[in-house]
């Protein structure tokens, strides 16, 4: 079973989803470690909920940006870790360390890429933009992690529709919910090694029969 880190910044709604997942055994793969990126946020209560070990890499604690990246790479090691999955994780991940995991790495992002991402499109400022550009679609994306913010390959995408009385607030909470059922989807295909990344769309290989 393949080992899954989590890397967290918030309330870790997402990352709870993916212990559920993984409990319930829907998920093929353990939940092995959460990265905080601060000792007080939510999920880190959550981790210690589930039973999950965790550690915090604040960048303050580091003088430079080397030191800082070391210690996901020793942490990762240490709890032999294959895949990394980011729940709400704000900083841009190290080449050093997508280098390492090349093609291991999914992010959630709370609107239909490539629509609504990059630097500064997180958070509230995503469903701020979606309500503001009066577009009556919204979503999430999972995709794969590369060097660039919300810009890797798309493993999962769901649509759901907004209406004009649709504010900020409620585009999320119907966002949030399409992030809960796909973020666990998204990390089984990874898990299982049945996405195919040869070719210049993804394709997605069937489960094995048993
Ligand atoms: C989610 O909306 C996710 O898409 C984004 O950050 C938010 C994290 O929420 N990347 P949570 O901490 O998982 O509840």
């Amino acid at each position: 079973m393949k080992k899954v880190a989590v890397f967290a910044a918030g309330r870790g709604s997402n990352f709870e989803q993916l212990c559920i997942s993984e409990r319930s055994g829907f998920l093929s793969a353990k939940i092995a470690l959460l990265v905080a990126s601060k000792p007080d946020i939510g999920a880190i209560d959550l981790a210690r909920k589930f039973d999950i070990p965790y550690c915090s890499i604040q960048i303050s604690d580091f003088p430079e940006k080397e030191s800082y990246n070391k210690a996901f790479l020793d942490v990762l090691d240490k709890h032999g870790i294959e895949i990394i999955a980011l729940a709400g994780w704000l900083r841009l991940i190290d080449k050093s360390i997508i280098a390492k995991f090349q093609n291991k790495i999914l992010n959630i992002h709370p609107a239909l890429l490539p629509f609504f991402g990059g630097k500064g499109m997180y958070g509230h400022h995503v469903h701020e933009a979606v309500w503001k550009s009066g577009m009556l679609v919204s979503g999430a994306t999972v995709h794969i992690v590369d060097p660039e913010y919300d810009h890797g390959r798309i493993i999962i995408q769901k649509s759901v529709q907004l209406d004009f009385s649709d504010t900020p607030d409620s585009i999320a909470d119907k966002v949030l919910k399409i992030e809960h059922e796909i973020y666990p989807k998204a990390l089984k295909l990874l898990s299982e090694n049945r996405i195919d990344f040869s070719a210049g769309r993804l394709q997605i290989k069937k489960a094995d029969s048993k």
